[in-house]
């Protein structure tokens, strides 16, 4: 009996890839596969990384191609994959979300754009690495619930829950609040990496990571860790966020991490009372987002106007752009909209500058 192609395929299909968890051939871990009568030959592209786990893959081959055809002969040849892979290769893109100050909403932003790229067709991750006050699981109707997870070459590793549409995870499905607040820096900064290593995100468009504020340890860590594809600041018009939200600014486009800011949401702008929607009150004052974005040599993606139903929002755990209130989603949906096309610049300057 010969040996078919497409059940071979099917049978390494079955097989995870020990760093993301998808499946060997949706990795692309397997090249050039061939039969040839009873002889079944492929590579197996693996960044050094995989060391640990080569004889297990291996084994994990032959076993799966055997218990289809018990004759067949496998040559499986390593290769060790140019490239050296990021620790999330099945995200086309991850976007930090940050600011100098708490409270200037940072959370509202992340939840709300996460949507908005949803709502654009797009795969969506949202990452809560804000340790010292996680609002994505209530905001997402989320709290109380554990992720689960699953043994995968044998580490435990974590599954994001679902709402919406959205793949979440956030520390506050791990870590108590009041837990978090004790740690000293080193030891957070270390949960962060193993956090991020740990979690098994499918294929994504974006990672939206919503960061603590302020600048620390967690910050650059979690620079170093993970190739981030640029950073959105977020403000009030105030004079003294945007003093602070400069230092946070300057940490990422610093030499030593150089994260391009992809562009400043102004959070807050004004105020709009329900019974006068054309109505604004500068409760914070103007031109702060402007501002930053001068600073910052980089573009205001927006301004989101105070309007209490953003907060009700996400107090019940279902975001302002999923409210049927257009008032509420247009912002949100204005500063994706302009998100997407700065990332477009991005990728045509790079191309450009590879090119000459
Ligand atoms: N545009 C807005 N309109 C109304 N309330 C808002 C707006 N943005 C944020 N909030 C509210 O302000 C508070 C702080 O926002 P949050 O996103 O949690 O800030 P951060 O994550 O920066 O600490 C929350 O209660 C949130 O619901
Ligand atoms: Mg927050």
């Amino acid at each position: 009996m010969g040996i078919d192609y497409n059940q071979i395929v099917a049978a390494l299909r079955a097989i995870p890839d020990p760093q993301t968890g998808q499946d060997i051939i949706q990795a692309r871990l397997v090249q050039d596969l061939s039969v040839e009568q009873d002889q079944i030959y492929f590579s197996l592209v693996l960044p050094s990384s995989y060391d640990a786990q080569k004889e297990a893959l291996n084994l994990a081959c032959q076993n799966a191609i055997h218990a289809l055809y018990s004759n067949a002969q496998v040559h499986i040849h390593f290769k060790t994959a140019a490239q050296k892979l990021g620790p999330l290769p099945q995200v086309k893109n991850i976007i930090a979300v940050a600011s100098g100050k708490g409270g200037v909403g940072k959370s509202t932003v992340s939840a709300n754009l996460a949507l908005a790229l949803q709502k654009m067709g797009k795969k969506v991750g949202l990452l809560d690495a804000d340790l010292y006050g996680p609002s994505i699981p209530t905001m997402f109707g989320l709290e109380g619930q554990k992720p689960a997870s699953k043994i995968l070459y044998g580490k435990r590793r974590m599954l994001p829950l679902e709402a919406y549409g959205i793949q979440l995870m956030s520390v506050g499905f791990i870590v108590p609040p009041e837990q978090a607040v004790v740690m000293r820096g080193p030891k957070l900064s270390g949960m962060i990496t193993h956090f991020l290593k740990e979690v098994l995100w499918p294929d994504l468009d974006y990672l939206i990571v919503d960061l603590p504020p302020s600048t620390g340890d967690i910050q650059l860590t979690f620079a170093k860790t993970v190739s981030i594809t640029g950073a959105i600041m977020v403000t009030t018009p105030q004079k003294v966020a945007v003093v602070d939200a400069v230092k946070a600014m300057n940490m990422f486009t610093n030499a030593a991490l150089n994260v391009p800011i992809l562009g400043v949401v102004e959070n807050m702008a004004w105020f709009t009372p329900k019974e006068f929607p054309d109505y604004k009150y500068f409760l914070f004052g103007e031109g702060g987002g402007q501002q930053l974005a001068a600073m910052g040599k980089t573009v205001l993606l927006g301004q989101v106007p105070l309007i209490q139903g953003i907060r009700e929002a996400g107090d019940v755990g279902k975001p302002a752009l999923l409210q049927t209130d257009t008032l509420l989603q247009t912002p949100f949906m204005k500063v994706a909209a302009q998100l997407v096309q700065q990332l477009n610049y991005q990728a045509k300057e790079i191309n450009q500058a590879t090119k000459s």
